[in-house]
């Protein structure tokens, strides 16, 4: 029984997905209470027994982004000093990759490796997480890091639509990559916009490359933040003479204005991916909810058993 030799625990970042993840695996959620000092430090209590157990640790670091990282390590730290055999840390929604790089000469950090030091220092053994801002994040790890990707949730869930005319967008460059395997994945043509950013809130749209004159579009990121790169993306593509178009990404952040902007847009669906929950944020009959955790169950399963999680892209 997988019960005998695994215990998987969860943060408060995301407590359905955790719940549905187990119930892939066939397991009872791990018991741990996750609360708060009255001074607001962060409490971790063990329920069980991990002694010599392989413990997974379930928690996105989406917002509140320092609570749900601070909760992760303290975590990581409670397991270690109770003796579990291993540590994976399983982070649906990296937090902090977009600050992977030091452009131009800016005086600012590589936040995004500092926190890959902070989990490594905490005691983590290995950690699993869906589509990195940049792949290159997984060297900034000094563990090994198993890399899931979203692509085939997305792509079955447009395939059972059976659309025609259909051409997949990326809002800038940097989603090239992505939006590439989802067009072969859909037989789908491709185009791409090509995006500056201003500031953390601002963006400013130019051009689109490739055509999307009369096609249905899929707009496809990895994560929608404040909303200012899609939902500008989606209506420059009606535009240029979009049928329609759908907005699609893997981690709904969903910061600042971004559930106004969203509502405001002409885009027909959004469909998310539930690294990171969505429920209380938008209420709108154009959403949705794509689980990952079949994908998340399938990497646990086979890390458990040292066996290969499988080429998991498109
Ligand atoms: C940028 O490179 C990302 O892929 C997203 O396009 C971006 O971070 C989304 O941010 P926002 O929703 O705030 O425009």
């Amino acid at each position: 029984m997988l019960s005998d030799t695994m215990v998987v625990l969860n943060g408060n970042s995301n407590h359905t997905l955790a719940a549905d993840i187990c119930n892939d695996l066939g397991l009872e959620p791990g018991r741990a209470e996750v609360t708060r000092f009255p001074d607001g430090e962060i409490s971790v209590s063990l329920g069980e027994d991990v002694r010599g157990k392989d413990v997974f640790i379930v928690q996105s670091t989406c917002p509140p982004v320092n609570e749900n990282l601070m909760e992760l390590l303290v975590m990581i730290d409670c397991v270690k000093r109770s003796s579990a055999a291993r540590i994976t840390a399983v982070i649906p929604y990296f937090g902090y990759a977009r600050q992977d790089r030091r452009e131009q000469g800016a005086r600012v950090p590589i936040t995004a490796k500092m926190v890959a030091n902070l989990i490594v220092a905490a005691g983590a053994d290995r950690v699993v997480t869906m589509d990195l801002h940049c792949e290159q994040i997984q060297g900034f790890f000094d563990i090994p890091v198993d890399h899931v990707y979203a692509g085939s949730i997305i792509v079955d869930h447009f395939r059972k639509k059976e659309m025609n005319d259909l051409v997949v967008v990326s809002p800038d460059v940097g989603a090239i990559k992505m939006a590439r395997a989802y067009s072969r994945g859909l037989g789908a043509r491709l185009a791409t916009v090509d995006k500056r950013r201003v500031s953390g809130e601002k963006t400013e749209i130019g051009f689109i490359i490739g055509d999307v004159a009369g096609m249905n579009a899929i707009l496809a990121d990895d994560v929608i933040a404040t909303g200012g790169s899609i939902t500008e993306a989606a209506r420059l593509v009606l535009d240029k003479g979009a049928k329609s178009v759908i907005l699609a990404c893997t981690h709904p952040v969903l910061c600042g204005p971004a559930v106004e902007r969203l509502l405001a847009s002409p885009a027909q669906e959004f469909a998310f991916v539930d690294t990171i929950p969505v429920d209380g944020k938008i209420s709108s009959d154009r959403v949705s909810v794509l689980s990952c955790a079949p994908a998340f169950g399938n990497a646990i399963r086979q890390i458990h058993k040292s066996a290969s999680i499988g080429r998991n892209s498109l």
